[in-house]
């Protein structure tokens, strides 16, 4: 018989194929290896892991001491937890110290890699060849279909069968990057819902007047408390070329909705207006901008100081308490309103994805077809900054692999 594609009739059925070398995908190809199984893990990009490359700029934030539930956006808050209990920053800490990989608390409970990032990704392929498992690259997924013996993978290197499937394409963020919405087509394909995706740790954009006063400030960072929705982080903020951006920045726009203002305090939560009261109290002939020095860069403080209600007057005694305390107000309650995000280009995860509800939270595995797992950030479960995206990629990862090895 002449076979259209000769790899079909030569390809052993398979425990396990993982579409997606990143962070999750390679993870899991260690952990199942540990347990006995050796998985296949495909992706269609060039290297393994890219993101891993480029995180935490170049040195790899791959957790948090602080992990949490409360850490993590989710329709539904409680899903992460089985997971995160389950591998925790002591069990990666553990792995890192069986690679002698050393590292350090940078702030918040971030973790980084002494070493460069590509450190992280050698100790993940290790993982993956002593579990005897097999990462192949290039490889473009076209479907996957249910079989009566799990799966059939359809990739242009022909077909494959497996009896699990592990989806670990990640979200939508840097489509430069290899980033692709195959996750979520194939999940809606076995009947999953979506929570819609959007761009989160990403920089705001400004248009007209705004645009322009922060293109002059570009460079300029302060430490400010930036409230988004419910949310508030106390971190730096950055004026750029086109807006905004710096830690707080980014976390408050993954709470961030189309058409919400920002509210930032730039006395990150101290009663400003009782502490300008108190200066002008202290040291009447000091400058109302010395004083505000004290608390932001001299770019900044020259800006505000262009406010219209700034006070008039140089010396704080010679400016009456009210005018003092209606500035400080405006200071801590500096309403902005976002022409957007600088959207999946930049934005370093992506919040929604896939429904929980269709999920088991204890293994991963689909409700709707069983055999079928997803994991890391395809998943509606998005991390604050600082390490705790990672943490969610293992953890998952862990809790998938741990239910394949015992079927
Ligand atoms: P990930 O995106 O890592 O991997 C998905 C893989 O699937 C990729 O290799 C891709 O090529 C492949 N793929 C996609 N579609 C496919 C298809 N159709 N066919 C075949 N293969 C396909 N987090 C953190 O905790 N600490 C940090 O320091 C950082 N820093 C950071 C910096 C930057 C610039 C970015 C963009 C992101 C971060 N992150 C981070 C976030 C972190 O990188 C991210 O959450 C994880 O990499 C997600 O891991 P996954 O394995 O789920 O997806």
């Amino acid at each position: 018989m002449l076979l259209k594609n000769p790899q079909m009739s030569t390809t052993p059925h398979r425990p396990v194929i993982i579409l997606g070398a990143g962070a999750a995908g390679l993870f899991c190809a260690g952990e199942l290896g540990r347990r006995g199984v050796r998985a296949l893990v495909l992706d269609h990009a060039a290297k393994p892991a890219e993101k891993v490359r480029i995180s935490g700029g170049g040195r790899c934030n791959f957790t948090n001491l602080e992990t949490a539930p409360d850490r993590f956006l989710s329709e539904n808050p409680h899903f992460a937890k089985s997971a995160l209990a389950r591998y925790t920053p002591p069990d990666f800490l553990k792995l890192l110290a069986r690679h002698g990989i050393g590292w350090h608390e940078k702030t918040l409970g971030q973790l980084f890699c002494d070493e460069r990032s590509p450190r992280i990704i050698r100790m993940l392929l290790d993982e993956l060849e002593a579990g005897g498992g097999e990462l192949r690259l290039g490889v473009s997924i076209d479907d996957v279909q249910q079989t009566d013996r799990g799966y059939r993978v359809s990739t242009s290197e022909g077909e494959l069968t497996a009896t699990s499937v592990v989806v670990a394409t990640g979200g939508l963020s840097i489509p430069k990057m290899g980033a692709t919405g195959f996750a979520y087509d194939l999940a809606r394909r076995f009947g999953h819902a979506i929570v819609e995706p959007r761009p989160a740790l990403v920089p705001f954009v400004f248009t007209g007047a705004e645009k322009d006063a922060f293109a002059a400030l570009a460079g300029v960072a302060s430490p400010v408390r930036v409230h988004a929705g419910r949310a508030a982080f106390d971190e730096a903020m950055l004026f750029t070329h086109r807006g905004l951006s710096g830690p707080a920045i980014l976390q408050a726009s993954s709470y961030w909705r189309e058409g919400d203002p920002l509210r930032i305090d730039l006395f990150a939560g101290v009663d400003s207006a009782a502490d300008l009261i108190a200066a002008k109290r202290a040291t009447p002939k000091r400058s109302l901008s010395a004083v505000l020095e004290q608390k932001a860069p001299a770019r900044l403080v020259d800006h505000l100081l262009s406010w219209p209600s700034a006070p008039a007057g140089s010396r704080l005694g010679d400016i009456p308490d009210r005018a003092l305390a209606g500035f400080a107000d405006e200071l801590s309650n500096w309403i902005l309103k976002p022409a957007g995000t600088e959207g999946w280009r930049t934005a370093e995860v992506t919040v929604g994805g896939l429904d929980t509800r269709d999920l088991s939270s204890k293994t991963m595995e689909s409700r709707r077809a069983p055999g079928l797992y997803f994991i890391g950030e395809c998943v509606d479960v998005t991390g604050w900054l600082g390490g705790y995206n990672f943490q969610w990629a293992w953890a998952s990862a862990f809790a998938a692999a741990e239910a394949i090895a015992r079927n």
